[in-house]
């Protein structure tokens, strides 16, 4: 399973980076307008820390603003991937992106359908939301298990990205179902990175050892 950090903080993706954990990177718009920085002076900086995917999101709305801005937004590196929204203009530009053979990824995807368009339209990478999903008191796993099901009884190729991740569950839920990456939180990763009984047993074997020694 990849992970992806789900950032446009360079610190964040520095430090995961370090523990190899940062296979990827996925921003959106509020990512991008948290960190107060120029959008393509960030997106250039995270693909100097990252040789992987970096998702960069269009702002327009029309398939040809899309299409423009995808054209711009390559020429900052070739590991880019142009995130487009869930919209019929965003399956078009999909579609025209990938005979282009840019890489894609559709974003706010909420349902299988939804998720099937996308792979038809070519896309490399598809982004359904749990997360906001839970909030609805939708099983936003279910979600997942729906499209890695549909996938695969058509072999696409299209990767699925589990995205608005909360929790460290829903990181262990995706993998179970073998979602092929999960794009996460920089914070969420610190959850599953300890456990209370690791730092207790190593507490535990350095004052044994600092004792024998006296
Ligand atoms: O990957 C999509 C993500 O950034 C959205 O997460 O927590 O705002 O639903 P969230």
């Amino acid at each position: 399973m990849k992970f992806f950090l789900d950032t446009a903080n360079v610190d964040e993706i520095r430090e995961a980076h370090s523990m190899g954990m940062v296979d990827g990177v996925t921003t959106n718009p509020s990512l991008i307008a948290k960190e107060g920085r120029d959008f393509k002076e960030v997106i250039t900086e995270i693909c100097e820390i990252v040789d992987g995917p970096v998702s960069a999101e269009v702002i327009s709305t029309d398939t040809e603003g899309m299409l423009k801005e995808a054209r711009e937004l390559v020429k900052i590196n070739k590991n880019i991937v142009i995130k487009v929204p869930m919209t019929i203009d965003g399956i078009k530009a999909t579609c025209r992106l990938s005979k282009e053979d840019i890489a894609t990824n559709v974003t706010l995807v909420f349902s299988p359908l939804q998720a099937l368009m996308a792979a038809k339209a070519g896309a490399t990478y598809v982004s359904p939301f749990i997360g906001r999903l839970d909030d609805l008191a939708q099983d936003g796993m279910q979600l997942i298990e729906q499209i890695v099901e549909m996938y695969s009884n058509y072999a696409f190729d299209t990767e699925i990205i589990v995205a608005s991740v909360r929790n460290p569950l829903h990181v262990l839920d995706a993998a179970m179902l073998g979602a092929d990456i999960a794009t996460i939180p920089f914070n969420v990763l610190g959850k599953f990175a300890s456990h209370p009984m690791t730092d207790k047993g190593l507490k535990a074997f350095l004052d044994d050892w600092n004792k024998a020694k006296k």
